[in-house]
């Protein structure tokens, strides 16, 4: 096995990558993901607690992986090119340290390096953060928008799902200047519930959220800020948001919705839009390969429900795509944007692999090629 280490972006065949915390959904799907991938290879997976991988994982029934203490993985990542951390906030702190003083890179999907300022992170998530160097140290993980500071980076901090849906809905609106000041931009957000992780909660029990849509963090997202951020940061102008969140009936997929106040003196139709975003992202594959936007042309007369313009979670579920649909309503000038991913692939999983694939000089789509189920 050759390992690539030197961050020069240099191709090499095959590099190790170790995954802390693969009992949960997102080191599940890292898991699925990174045994299909052509030119990686799991060096070691870890669990807290339970014992056997292919009981805690089922659908990777097969892979012969077995699980390793936390502790374990972190001392044998001097044997790795890489671990990503699918752990809950505060944990990626201390073992990112480790990982990187052995000579691994790390991806980071939790929320631990998301925040250049630390006290910013602790206003959020509470408790203090022991690692102030590294989160200003981290290049932020949004592959479309950040290619240059992730692939030389050792560090990366992946946005969450939402902020990744959010951030690749409206940074073509927020970068051309055509966003209203005064209001901030309403986003109404459906998640999956494994959005909400493994954690037990009583209501998202089967019996209790089957046919249920469960509103939640009505009074102060957290992500509502990481949104901001992450828009400002693509865009390099700031912007103000307004975000609902609610889980839906269904177990992954994001269904985000925003509503962008336009300034007065634009008269945008939704072909111009449509223009605005295919000129931001590239139109098809000469373009961002994963950022999809859905040009199908208006057919019906005014207020037939043409369901085909705008997407639906479940065009994207198991690959690593963003799907988005665009509109205006002209009563009340707002554009309407529409945008889907899989809260665990493009919104977790996708998004590190990719991020990966930059980092070590693979391909951008290596391992991810697959098309929504
Ligand atoms: N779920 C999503 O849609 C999503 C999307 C984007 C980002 N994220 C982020 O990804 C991270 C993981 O989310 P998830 O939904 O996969 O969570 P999860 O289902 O709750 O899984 C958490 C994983 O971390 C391990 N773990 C928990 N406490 C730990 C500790 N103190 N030390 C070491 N390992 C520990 C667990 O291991 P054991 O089971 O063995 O205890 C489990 O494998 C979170 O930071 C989350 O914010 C999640």
């Amino acid at each position: 096995v050759t390992t690539a280490k030197a961050p020069d972006g240099a191709q090499s065949s095959t590099i190790r990558v170790g995954v802390l915390g693969g009992t949960g959904h997102a080191g599940r799907e890292a898991c699925r993901l990174l045994l299909g991938h052509p030119h990686i290879e799991i060096a070691a997976v870890s669990s807290l607690g339970r014992e056997r991988f292919e009981e805690a994982n089922p659908n990777l029934r097969g892979s012969g992986l077995v699980f390793v203490s936390h502790e374990e993985l972190l001392r044998r990542a001097g044997e790795m090119d890489a671990v990503v951390c699918c752990t809950p906030a505060g944990v990626a702190m201390t073992a990112a340290r480790e990982a990187l003083e052995r000579g691994a890179r790390v991806v980071d999907l939790s929320p631990d390096f998301r925040f250049p300022d630390v006290a910013e992170y602790e206003r959020i998530y509470g408790g203090s953060h022991v690692e102030a160097g590294l989160a200003a140290e981290a290049a932020p993980g949004l592959t479309e928008f950040h290619r240059d500071l992730i692939r030389p980076s050792r560090l990366v901090a992946n946005p969450g799902c939402y902020v990744i849906t959010a951030a690749l809905a409206l940074t073509p609106l927020a970068a051309s200047g055509t966003i209203a000041t005064g209001s901030p931009i309403f986003i109404a957000a459906l998640n999956g519930t494994s959005g909400a992780g493994g954690k037990a909660h009583d209501r998202l029990q089967h019996g209790n959220s089957f046919g249920a849509t469960l509103a939640y963090s009505l009074s102060g997202h957290r992500h509502r800020r990481e949104m901001e951020l992450a828009i400002e940061r693509a865009s390099l102008l700031p912007v103000a948001i307004d975000l609902s969140t609610a889980h839906g009936n269904f177990a992954r997929g994001i269904f985000l919705q925003a509503t962008v106040p336009l300034p007065m003196h634009t008269n945008f139709t939704r072909d111009e839009l449509l223009d605005l975003y295919r000129s931001f992202y590239g139109d098809g594959h000469r373009g961002e390969h994963f950022v999809v936007v859905n040009d199908a042309p208006r057919r019906g007369e005014r207020n037939d429900k043409e369901y085909g313009l705008y997407p639906s979670p479940t065009d994207v579920l198991g690959s690593n795509a963003c799907h988005i649909g665009v509109d205006v309503d002209r009563e009340v000038n707002r554009a309407k944007i529409v945008a889907v991913t899989d809260n665990l692939g493009k919104g977790a999983a996708g998004s590190a692999v990719q991020n990966l694939n930059v980092m070590f000089g693979f391909s951008e789509t290596s391992g991810l090629t697959a098309y929504g189920l």
